[in-house]
């Protein structure tokens, strides 16, 4: 299994290209279940999750076509891909390859509208928590969705009463959720009538897919707003769409800059999706300016403070920021509480940290950091993305070696990270096998 080999304490200087955001990309693609035309994405990110998606829809009989950059260094034009769900040949998304991602269930809302009907295999626990799907299945039967659970997999089809074509209705979520807003939507493009989704997220992901299915023929209002209504229509047609900039992506190279004291330009990065990163940033001490091409992070020099924060749904400061900024945080002056209020179990990350010298403690949904000069390197492993990521920053600041193991995580969601971080001197290797 490979490894990621960093040697801490080299400022990173330079410039770092932003790729296009997997989880826009995510529900864009599975966005082309609702017609036969083609949906053309551009500025797609090179990324295990991304294959994973494009075999599920692959498996459903969707054609594909990928060509275009890679996104990497010195280009952040990232790749193409045409999608052709003219010849459906399978309405079952299975347990093999749902299991290796959640937001496999994402083909369940295009399916069911498109096609009546579709077997989805439940994605059961996760390493961040136990993420059930129920709000995903509320919304389908608010639209009506006759749904049943057999054999770990969702039964999910249109009742017989609505002849073949879901009906449009009002969608209350008692929790923001991201991905049960993005399945509503998908089919309340294709129900008969009106859809109100309320309490609906506003990540702007949730946007991208909105102004993506807006350009493939669908009626969607309240854009940017925790009220979406959407006029159904009969049929959607194919479009050409870029992938909006990764703004996880961003904020983790913003942290790598801060937490090594460098200064680094984020080329590409769209600045205003990271609002509340970016003012923690500039609390505790590290300068964000936004320039012609994206946004410059400097933090030579600057004494970073611990500062308190809370995870929340969008506009609020991303839960898939919090294991980088608590790294950031282990190496300030002073002490920070850091608190995780959407997933119950995002705190793997803390005694791997602890490990490379930390000192932090977690008291419920809680951790308290309290931040130390310097880091020491130390053979790590994680059981997540984020969390992953987390610890090679905590390599790039600390003293000496520090192996990552389980580094298939990383390759979900950061695209060539090794060579993007090297590009700005950082010492990081892959070591094969
Ligand atoms: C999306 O996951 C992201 N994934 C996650 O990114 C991100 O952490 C999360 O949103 C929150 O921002 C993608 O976009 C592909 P949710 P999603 O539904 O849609 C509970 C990363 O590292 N819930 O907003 O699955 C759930 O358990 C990842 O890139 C229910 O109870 O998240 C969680 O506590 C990981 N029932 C909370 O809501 C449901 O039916 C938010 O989950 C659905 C969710």
């Amino acid at each position: 299994m490979d490894r990621i080999r960093i040697v801490g304490g080299t400022p990173l200087r330079g410039t770092i290209p932003i790729g296009g955001a997997k989880n826009a990309a995510l529900p864009l693609m599975a966005a082309a279940l609702l017609t036969e035309e083609t949906l053309r994405l551009t500025n797609l990110p090179h990324l295990a999750d991304i294959t994973t998606m494009a075999h599920l829809l692959a498996q459903h009989g969707t054609s594909m076509h990928l060509n275009g950059g890679e996104g990497g260094v010195g280009s952040a034009s990232g790749r193409v891909l045409e999608l052709q769900a003219a010849d459906i040949t399978s309405l079952t998304a299975p347990y093999d390859l749902v299991r290796k991602m959640r937001a496999s269930v994402l083909v369940l809302g295009p399916l069911l509208a498109r096609f009546g009907a579709c077997r989805v295999s439940l994605p059961g626990g996760c390493s961040i928590g136990t993420r059930p799907v129920d709000l995903h299945l509320k919304a389908m039967e608010a639209l009506g969705a006759e749904i049943s659970l057999d054999e770990g997999y969702i039964n999910a089809r249109i009742r017989d009463d609505l002849n073949g074509r879901l009906r449009g209705g009002t969608i209350m979520f008692p929790a923001v959720t991201v991905g049960g807003t993005e399945n509503a939507l998908m089919a309340a493009c294709l129900a008969e009538g009106e859809t109100v989704i309320m309490n609906a997220a506003q990540e702007p992901e949730i946007t991208d897919l909105v102004n993506c299915l807006t350009l493939m023929g669908a009626r969607i209002s309240g854009i940017g707003s925790n009220c979406l209504r959407v006029e159904g229509v009969s049929s959607l047609h194919g479009t050409e769409y870029s992938v909006l900039p990764d703004r996880i992506e961003t904020g983790t190279y913003a942290i790598a800059a801060a937490i090594t004291r460098g200064d680094v330009e984020l080329v590409g990065a769209n600045s205003a999706a990271l609002g509340a990163v970016f003012s923690a940033l500039n609390e505790c001490g590290v300068e964000v300016i936004e320039t012609s091409r994206g946004v410059r992070i400097r933090a030579d020099g600057a004494e970073i403070r611990g500062i308190d924060l809370m995870t929340e749904p969008y506009p609020g400061f991303p839960t898939d920021m919090q294991a980088q900024f608590m790294a950031l945080m282990a190496t300030a002056n002073g002490a920070s509480m850091i608190t995780e209020t959407i997933f119950e179990n995002r705190f793997m990350h803390v005694p791997e940290l602890c490990r490379m010298g930390a000192r932090i403690n977690v008291h419920g949904a809680s951790a308290i950091v309290r931040g130390m000069p310097r880091l020491s390197g130390a053979p790590v492993m994680a059981t997540d993305l984020r969390a992953s990521v987390s610890l090679v920053l905590a390599g790039l600041a600390a003293e000496g070696e520090t192996i990552v193991n389980r580094i298939y995580h990383l390759d979900r969601g950061y695209e060539r990270l090794e060579a993007k971080l090297a590009a700005c001197g950082a010492n990081i290797e892959r070591l094969r096998g």
